[in-house]
């Protein structure tokens, strides 16, 4: 059996029999004033953080959902866009789609703005997602990619990449790891599925975003997630995983690389009203400006004493400089 069949075993039976372990993070189930999560979906919340962003979803934006599990954010995702078919739901598993249509029927009692309708289900593999080009304004996967090997999830990116329109936004949440891990649990093809064995360090998972044209990417939180411990897992050494949210926006790519938001910010303590680096960085006089990486390190080439430039928060949440 395939790894790829292994992860459609491993699905088809957390469709069947809801598994609360499974994945699951620190994140709250957020409800919102009108907004009821039933039980069964939280029971089902198979993802590792979240991909629901007010602020992604002005304008009406026509939502992709890869990897349903039991449909908590599809039904998230429908509570800000409110339309027939505004979000489109796609998975592999046939019983995870029946499970999933099941819990929005759910959702239609406890919640009297939301109808099953609002989310288009679509049987469908993320290696080859059966939508046109540049149809999709909000892309979301949580907890899929990771578990995808390198062939895979460059196919997987591409083809998120490739339904988005321009600017259009691929909001992801994954576990990583900066650990490297031994081919044993590499291998496993069970704990890949479990979204245990598959995270890479956060640098590689940017760069393959970076690497299918993605010229903004923004890393909005970064978690403890797991540990590997040597007397539970085929491991030496105690493997820390975290998980993150990511958002890859499909901007152009800056002739200088893309613009990675990590959290840094640069504050100008100087003698001015503000400090002007020419490239469209306004720094105002003690005010935080929100700074991409490559902007971090350009602003740090200048050697100025009354420039500060903060470390990575890993905590994006929008404005900034490029
Ligand atoms: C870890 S679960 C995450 C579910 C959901 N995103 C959540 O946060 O609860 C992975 C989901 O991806 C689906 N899946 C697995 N392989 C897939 C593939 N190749 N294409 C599309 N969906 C897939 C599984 O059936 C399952 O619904």
């Amino acid at each position: 059996m395939s790894y790829l069949e292994t992860t459609h075993e491993v699905y088809k039976k957390a469709a069947l029999t809801p598994d609360v372990g499974l994945c699951c993070t620190t994140n709250p189930i957020w409800e919102l004033p009108g907004l009821k999560i039933p039980t069964i979906m939280q029971q089902m919340n198979y993802g590792c953080g979240s991909t629901v962003h007010a602020r992604d979803l002005t304008n009406s934006p026509k939502i992709l959902y890869v990897g349903v599990g039991g449909g908590m954010e599809l039904l998230q995702f429908a509570y800000f866009s409110r339309q027939e078919k505004g979000v489109i739901g796609i998975d592999v598993v046939d019983e995870m789609l029946e499970a999933s249509r099941k819990n929005f029927k759910e959702a239609e009692v406890q919640n009297d703005w939301f109808k099953s309708s609002f989310v288009d289900l679509k049987k469908g593999d993320a290696l080859n997602i059966p939508l046109d080009d540049e149809s999709i304004d909000v892309a979301a996967q949580n907890c899929l990619f990771n578990i995808f090997k390198t062939e895979d999830l460059k196919k997987a990116i591409q083809e998120m990449y490739r339904v988005l329109k321009p600017h259009g936004r691929l909001v992801m949440s994954d576990p990583t790891c900066e650990q490297p891990m031994n081919e044993t649990l590499r291998n496993d093809d069970r704990l890949r599925a479990l979204c245990l064995s598959g995270s890479l360090p956060l640098a590689e998972y940017i760069k393959m975003l970076t690497d299918a044209g993605f010229g903004t990417i923004e890393i909005r939180a970064r978690k403890p997630y797991r540990i590997l411990a040597p007397k539970h897992y085929a491991t030496n050494e105690v493997i820390y995983i975290e998980s993150v949210e990511v958002a890859a926006i499909k901007d152009p790519m800056p002739a200088d690389g893309p613009c990675i938001f990590t959290g840094k910010a640069a504050i100008y303590f100087g003698e001015d009203a503000l400090f002007d680096d020419e490239k469209g960085h306004i720094l105002l006089q003690n005010q935080p400006l929100a700074i991409c990486d490559k902007t971090a390190g350009a602003l740090a080439t200048l050697n100025r004493q009354d420039i500060f430039i903060s470390e990575s928060t890993f905590h994006y949440d929008g404005g900034g400089c490029c």
